[in-house]
């Protein structure tokens, strides 16, 4: 029941539309249910020869039928008008739920289940909409008209007619339940199978170096092999059901007939037979058109809660009730005993950090794999709140700021930069869309990757690809850079990548590192002490706790961690996990 009623909550916005749009309908059906009617006084009355009520009756025959046709499509096009808005509205609401939530919902999230959540869950709308407001309505009120007649000719015939809707309406939802059941197995299996193609398709530089096309491939048949037993359960459900149904509808309009029958002649006309059999036989389709309907409500409920469980899903890392802004920012930092443990996991990733950083400082972190640096930089971003102790910027503790206005203190240069499937321009501006285009060329010509751009062929028109794949590790990290200065950001953070660059695109990424932390506080997560060596500060993180903080001459002559990690490197090592348990 409840993405129903998430359903009109979403409709209730358009109630004057939608209480004109039921009267349309309940005129349609009106005008089409009561034909027989009209048949029987067209044939009492001709056998009694009254010409001018034959007439009369034909008329309204010929009304009822070209009336109800017409007054049918303005239902469908008054339902339509409604259905466009409402089903754009709740798209448009759940995508910016899903923007909304925390970063650790969009780690743990899949994102073919979530598009075709999406895609179930909007061809649902429709025909829930349509199903309810057009069949199922349609249904009862024929089910009302007939009965009004029924009883007026012969009440145990009415009475039959409601004991054969009920029976049927206990049927159905047995058979419902059996139905729902398979749709939610079956839906499980197809949701399984969209992983694994999108994650082969995102994977697909993986798949190719490994020549795993036919692993991928026999992944994908083991599946296979479980959605098809459960197509075939949900297909069968539908047998059963058209089956069951179909004969105890039979069954039950035979036996009206067979009352009518008998009772023709004893103050029974002609008209009233044909008028029953015409009522009833219509009804024995409208019979069939309500479980159908039924059927599809209840097939397409499972996708609406799904799409509307979306919204379920609760914000973890809230913006305050009031919110602060500082006056005029500086980019000053202070950790305070801060401990963190990802969500679901008691293992502290940070253990009582202690740490200040002043304005305009050029701070490095620097530690072996895993060791936190990056869930350091995740925290001050509040992509998760801290599991213990503060973070304050400029001495306001950042949880009174809400995420955006935070966010926008910051720019951060990623580990792995991702691009969007656009163009060069698109994604450089992406932080700062109405940035002036000397800025835009400023922002890259400092990010040291303009020359590279406009070298080539459609220079800032040219096309990423998806996720950034036409560009190369430096490239991509340049552009990051660029698209960071853009925004003007307090604070820069660049967290370097683990892989290693050429000394070319090193050195043209450390001059523009230079450049930035001119006029602002840099933290850098190092991966090549040439980036630090003139750091301000550096801070040595190991398994979570700081273990060493100073400068570079400092560090190396305590003869600590950092020590052993800088003779590493000048052996041209990277900082990996392999590489200090060489040492
Ligand atoms: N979303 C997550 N859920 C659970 N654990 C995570 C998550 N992200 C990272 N971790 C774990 O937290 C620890 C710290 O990871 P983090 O990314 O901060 O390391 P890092 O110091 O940046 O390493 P690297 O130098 O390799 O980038 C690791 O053990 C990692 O497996
Ligand atoms: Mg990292």
């Amino acid at each position: 029941m409840k993405p129903i009623l998430y359903f009109y909550r979403f409709l209730a916005k358009y109630k004057w539309k939608f209480v004109p749009f039921l009267l349309v309908v309940m005129v349609t059906v009106i005008l089409e249910t009561i034909r027989p009617y009209w048949l029987k006084q067209i044939i009492d009355n001709s056998l009694l020869q009254n010409q001018s009520r034959v007439l009369f009756y034909l008329i309204l025959f010929g009304v009822s039928t070209i009336g109800g046709n017409l007054t049918s499509a303005l239902s469908y096009y008054l339902g339509d008008k409604i259905m466009i808005s409402t089903s754009r509205e709740i798209r448009e609401a759940i995508f910016q739920k899903v923007l909304e939530l925390d970063f650790a919902y969009h780690v743990n999230k899949s994102t073919g289940s979530l598009i075709s959540a999406f895609r179930r869950g909007d061809s649902a709308i429709y025909t829930v909409f349509q199903s309810l407001h057009q069949e199922l309505f349609r249904v009862l009120i024929a089910l009302l008209v007939t009965l009004f007649f029924l009883f007026r000719v012969s009440p145990p015939m009415a009475i039959s007619l409601i004991c054969l809707f009920v029976i049927n309406l206990f049927l159905i939802f047995w058979l419902i339940k059996i139905n729902l059941k398979t749709r939610v197995e079956l839906n499980q299996s197809e949701d399984d199978i969209s992983g694994i193609i999108t994650d082969s398709l995102i994977n697909y530089e993986t798949v190719k170096f490994f020549a795993a096309e036919t692993k991928e491939r026999q992944r994908l048949g083991r599946h296979f092999i479980d959605w098809t037993q459960k197509f075939w359960n949900f297909s069968n459900s539908f047998r059963l059901m058209d089956v069951c149904i179909g004969t105890s509808s039979g069954l039950g309009i035979l036996f009206i007939l067979f009352q009518a029958v008998t009772k023709f002649g004893h103050d029974f006309s002609l008209g009233d037979l044909v008028m029953v059999s015409g009522f009833i036989t219509g009804f024995y389709y409208q019979f069939f058109n309500l479980f159908f309907r039924i059927r599809d409500i209840a097939k397409n409920l499972t996708d609406l809660e799904k799409y509307f469980g979306i919204l379920e899903n609760v914000v973890v890392v809230k913006d305050p009730i009031t919110p602060v802004t500082i006056n005029k920012p500086i980019g000053a930092l202070t950790f305070r005993h801060v401990s963190f443990a990802y969500p679901g996991s008691n293992d502290k990733v940070l253990d009582d950090i202690n740490l200040e950083i002043v304005s305009g400082e050029k701070v490095a972190f620097v530690g072996r794999s895993g060791a936190g640096k990056t869930t350091l930089i995740k925290l001050l971003l509040r992509f998760y709140d801290a599991t213990a102790g503060v973070i304050e910027f400029d001495g306001v503790d950042i949880r009174r700021l809400t995420k955006s206005y935070l966010r926008s203190l910051m720019a951060v240069v990623p580990q792995e930069p991702i691009m969007f499937n656009n163009s060069i321009k698109f994604n450089l501006a992406y932080g700062k869309e109405n940035a002036s285009w000397s800025k835009v060329k400023k922002a890259a010509a400092d990010a040291n990757i303009l020359d590279f751009i406009e070298g080539l062929p459609e220079n800032w028109k040219t096309e990423v690809g998806e996720r950034g794949i036409k560009l190369s590790g430096g490239q991509k990290q340049r552009l990051a850079i660029a698209r960071a200065l853009l925004t003007d950001p307090k604070i820069l953070i660049f967290d370097e990548a683990t892989s290693n660059l050429d000394s070319e695109s090193e050195r043209k990424i450390q001059q523009a590192l230079n450049f930035a932390s001119k006029s602002r506080t840099v933290i850098i997560i190092a991966h090549r002490f040439s980036t630090i060596r003139n750091a301000n500060k550096i801070v040595v993180l190991n398994n979570g706790i700081i273990s060493e903080i100073g400068k570079h001459q400092d560090l190396i002559a305590r003869g600590g961690i950092y020590r052993l990690l800088w003779t590493l490197q000048s052996k041209g090592k990277l900082l990996t996990d392999e590489s200090i348990v060489e040492a």
